[in-house]
């Protein structure tokens, strides 16, 4: 995989059902930590790797995530009438120029895997980023996650999927890796389990929310069966994908957040209170005297 990474895939179309009632109307991807939705931290990373191009899984419920990248024409007006240029130029400032954004819809919520095979007419034959943005991860002013993930895909021409080390009693949340190490932070990848129960996992490394991966993953999702839950799983593909081609485990430099639960998207939001120095007094006194 030798070609930079132009298009980034985010699978948003899932249910959100960890945040009712509100994802009864606000989809998980627009809830803030601080001032931005989730989805913005995750277009940000995928800009940040050199993406130009960025697809939405959707489903029919979610128009509020092609509104916020939209232009806003009745309040940028009114806050250029009334000379409020760093608003809008925040407001303005969600998507740089030179991106675009393509809307897919998945029909049904059949799994995770569908939802990537949803991109293929938009992505095609060439290597790919897919990013969960309920996981938000973090890296300050250094390079983001994706990045480091499309810099190693293209100097090892390997797909790469980002893996963190999990307590061993949560191995069962999460699609683990059995994996050789090749290099301080990178392993190639002999095996994937999807969910396996503690005793039986081969390792502790679980697959979080950020893969690069080539086109050719479409034509194995196609050939993939439903596994558990009658869900079509990304994890499956990328099994298949091991027999043909080297895939990396990464353990990326940053801090993940798991913002697909309450107490994940509590902590990230400390987290980037804690990271911005008008709001970080304030935070630190109060989470002292919390009770
Ligand atoms: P989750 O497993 O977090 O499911 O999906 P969910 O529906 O979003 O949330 P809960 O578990 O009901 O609270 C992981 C990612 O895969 C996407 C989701 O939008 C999320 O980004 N996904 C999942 C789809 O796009 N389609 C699916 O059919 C399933």
């Amino acid at each position: 995989m030798s070609k930079r990474l132009r298009k980034v895939v985010f699978p948003v179309a899932g249910l959100g059902t960890r945040f009712l009632p509100a994802t009864k109307v606000v989809a998980k991807e627009m809830l803030p930590v601080l001032d931005r939705p989730l989805i913005q931290y995750a277009v940000d990373e995928a800009v940040d790797a050199g993406a130009d191009t960025l697809v939405f899984v959707t489903n029919r419920y979610k128009h509020a995530i092609a509104d916020y990248f939209d232009k806003a024409y009745e309040l940028e007006s009114k806050l250029a009438q009334s000379g409020k240029n760093d608003l809008l130029a925040m407001v303005q400032g969600t998507l740089p120029k030179h991106v675009r954004c393509v809307f897919v819809t998945q029909p049904e919520a059949l799994g995770l895997g569908h939802a990537v095979l949803c991109a293929k007419p938009v992505v095609g034959d060439e290597p790919f980023g897919v990013v969960l943005p309920d996981d938000l991860i973090w890296n300050g002013k250094g390079p983001g996650a994706l990045r480091q993930m499309a810099e190693l895909a293209d100097a090892q021409h390997a797909g790469v999927i980002a893996v963190e080390e999990v307590p061993r009693d949560q191995t069962n949340k999460y699609g683990i890796v059995d994996a050789s190490p090749v290099s301080e932070r990178a392993a190639k990848v002999k095996l994937v389990v999807e969910k396996p129960k503690p005793e039986v996992a081969p390792s502790n490394l679980a697959i979080v929310g950020r893969y690069v991966l080539p086109g050719r993953i479409f034509e194995l999702l196609e050939k993939t069966t439903p596994g558990a839950g009658g869900e079509i799983q990304l994890t499956d593909a990328i099994e298949a994908l091991l027999g043909e081609q080297s895939v990396l485990a990464y353990r990326f430099e940053g801090t993940r957040f798991d913002c697909g639960n309450k107490l994940g998207l509590v902590k990230a939001t400390l987290a980037m209170a804690l990271a911005d120095p008008a709001l970080a007094p304030a935070t630190r006194e109060f989470i002292a005297d919390v009770r």
